[in-house]
């Protein structure tokens, strides 16, 4: 048996410490192969380690800040040193901010692309091509319902969302007939930290959908990855706005989308001082119509 055949199958979980991550850690543990969380808060890791091993599940945790200079690399090496292989890597860590872009810290935007972006496609490109030669295993990438739209008010995450439904659903096709998968689930709002941590939960469009439990949605993306499946939005409200986004045209579903992240007592961008509400915001019209009407 050569080095490499001794080594077990691992489901790895980037973004395991909390939320869905660390929800789907739980439902992929239940299978029986070893199960290797990655974050970055040592306590949260500990605590959905013990989460997974209540289930029954052997877990390896991974203090690492995904964005840092080969963090893929180095899980790489902390898997060998540990006797496993990535035989399925869900990339679940990402976050988003609520807010204009031009009124949002650079770097704080700019993460996002560095985390939901390049770490995702670093990760998925580091282990897919070992999952191919073997022929077996996958990915599973937590897309949006965000994916499905550009997002005023919340533009990186939005577009960020949308890199990994197209990067992952054009994967899947690339990877047919090889026994690998890529499968994208784009959750509409999940009541997780990401919705404080973001500012999104405060948004209207946040407040009239309907949140679904994340144990919930780990079931369903779970039952997706091992379907073989390309796309799955979990729930019916989040399937429906996923089915407008892509019917609307732009001209109405993005004034729109802006409208309804953007809170009235944001402060306006014209720098007056004032809530947008008091200023810009009144000569708002309707979604689809100029934003600013001859008054
Ligand atoms: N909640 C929602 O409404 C919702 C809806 C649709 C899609 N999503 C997507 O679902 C995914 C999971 O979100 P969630 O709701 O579970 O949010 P969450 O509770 O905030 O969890 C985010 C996870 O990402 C990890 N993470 C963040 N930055 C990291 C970094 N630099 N390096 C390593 N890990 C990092 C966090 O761990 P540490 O802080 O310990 O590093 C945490 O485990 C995200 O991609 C999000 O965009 C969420």
């Amino acid at each position: 048996m050569t080095a490499e055949e001794a080594l077990k199958p691992a489901v790895v979980v980037a973004g395991a410490s909390r939320g869905i991550g660390r929800a789907i850690a739980k439902v992929a543990a239940q299978e029986g192969s070893p199960v290797v969380l990655v974050g970055r808060a040592p306590e949260q890791l500990a605590g959905a380690a013990r989460d997974v091993q209540a289930v029954g599940g052997q877990t390896f945790a991974l203090e690492l800040d995904l964005v840092s200079p080969k963090a893929a690399l180095r899980l790489q090496d902390f898997l060998t040193d540990n006797g496993l292989y990535c035989d399925t890597l869900v990339n679940s860590a990402g976050y988003g901010l609520r807010g204009p872009a031009t009124g949002l810290p650079l770097d704080g935007q700019l993460g996002i692309i560095d985390l939901n972006v390049r770490a995702l496609t670093d990760l998925t490109l580091t282990f897919l091509p070992a999952m191919v030669k073997r022929r077996r295993g996958g990915v599973l990438n937590i897309g949006s319902i965000a994916g499905f739209t550009p997002g005023p008010n919340m533009a990186l995450y939005y577009a960020s969302k949308s890199f990994v439904r197209s990067f992952s659903e054009a994967l899947h096709e690339e990877l047919r007939h090889t026994g690998v998968t890529v499968t994208c689930v784009a959750p509409g709002p999940v009541e997780t930290e990401f919705l404080s941590r973001s500012g999104a939960g405060r948004a209207m469009l946040f407040k009239v959908l309907p949140r679904l439990d994340a144990d919930r949605v780990a079931e369903r993306a779970w039952r997706a990855y091992r379907s073989g499946r390309r796309l799955a939005v979990p729930g019916v409200s989040a399937k429906i706005v996923a089915l407008v986004a892509r019917m609307l045209p732009s001209a109405v579903i993005v004034p729109l989308i802006g409208r309804l992240q953007r809170r009235s007592a944001d402060p306006c961008l014209c720098g007056s001082g004032l809530k947008y509400a008091d200023c810009c915001g009144k000569h708002w019209r309707t979604p689809g119509s100029s934003d600013r009407a001859a008054s």
